[in-house]
């Protein structure tokens, strides 16, 4: 199935090369008309239903549900947090104990809905007792959050936290080294290379609640409107 995913992901960037997908997708304006021809919701779904069905790890074994994503297929804007925890592993869905609660505020704080944006991980299964992700997990998984960036083409993707951040930058240093500034993630070579913003993780902001922290995951989110050409709502 990888091999299917690989392939996949050279076909999209071969198609990238010839502007199928438009660098600017309407999306934060969700009354918008997808393109046409452009509408990578089938493809979602088929892939949610591939991600379902997942054996390639062990944490299918512990699972209650895979968790794929949702969210707007045409999203500008893209949050990537690390894996499910217990109600996501419950329910089916990404972000919505807790630290999701945050998340949708932190959503609405910049003026948009939770259905204007896709939210997803870089693992689609819990691992057992929240624990950190294991390097091989994250490399098997890897291949299905590729596509779902390489189908929805946002232009911003906002890694929340470490393990977000550094698996989508490959890069080793911590979320207070690699936050508040942009970096840049390509899907496979010769694809348009996609804004990445890392911050704090709502589940790190509930644990290590200060106006300090607040204000720096606000000030990132800040830059990420403003290079969306979005209006920055006063606080
Ligand atoms: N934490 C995450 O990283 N992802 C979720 O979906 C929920 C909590």
């Amino acid at each position: 199935m990888h091999e299917a995913l690989r392939q996949h992901l050279e076909l999209e960037s071969f198609f990238t090369g010839f502007s199928l997908k438009s660098p600017k997708s309407p999306a934060l304006n969700p009354q918008a008309p997808a393109p046409q021809n452009q509408d990578p919701t089938q493809d979602l779904v088929a892939l949610a239903t591939q991600i379902t069905q997942c054996q390639e790890c062990t944490l299918c074994s512990t699972r209650r549900h895979a968790v794929p994503g949702e969210g707007n297929p045409h999203a500008r804007l893209m949050f990537v947090g690390e894996a499910p925890g217990a109600t996501e592993d419950r329910q089916g869905r990404p972000f919505v104990g807790n630290a999701g609660q945050l998340l949708d505020k932190i959503i609405q704080a910049c003026g948009l809905r939770r259905e204007d944006v896709y939210i997803t991980n870089i693992l689609k299964c819990r691992p057992p007792g929240n624990r950190d992700p294991l390097p091989e997990e994250i490399t098997q998984c890897i291949p299905y959050l590729k596509m779902q960036i390489a189908l929805i083409a946002p232009e911003v993707i906002v890694a929340l936290g470490a393990h977000a951040a550094r698996t989508l930058l490959d890069k080793p240093d911590g979320i207070g080294a690699l936050r508040g500034r942009f970096w840049s993630f390509t899907v496979s070579p010769g694809a348009t290379p996609i804004k990445v913003m890392p911050t704090y993780h709502p589940a790190y902001l509930l644990h290590n609640y200060s106006t300090d922290n607040r204000k720096r995951v606000w000030e990132d989110m800040k830059k990420v409107m403003s290079h969306l050409g979005m209006p920055i709502p006063q606080r």
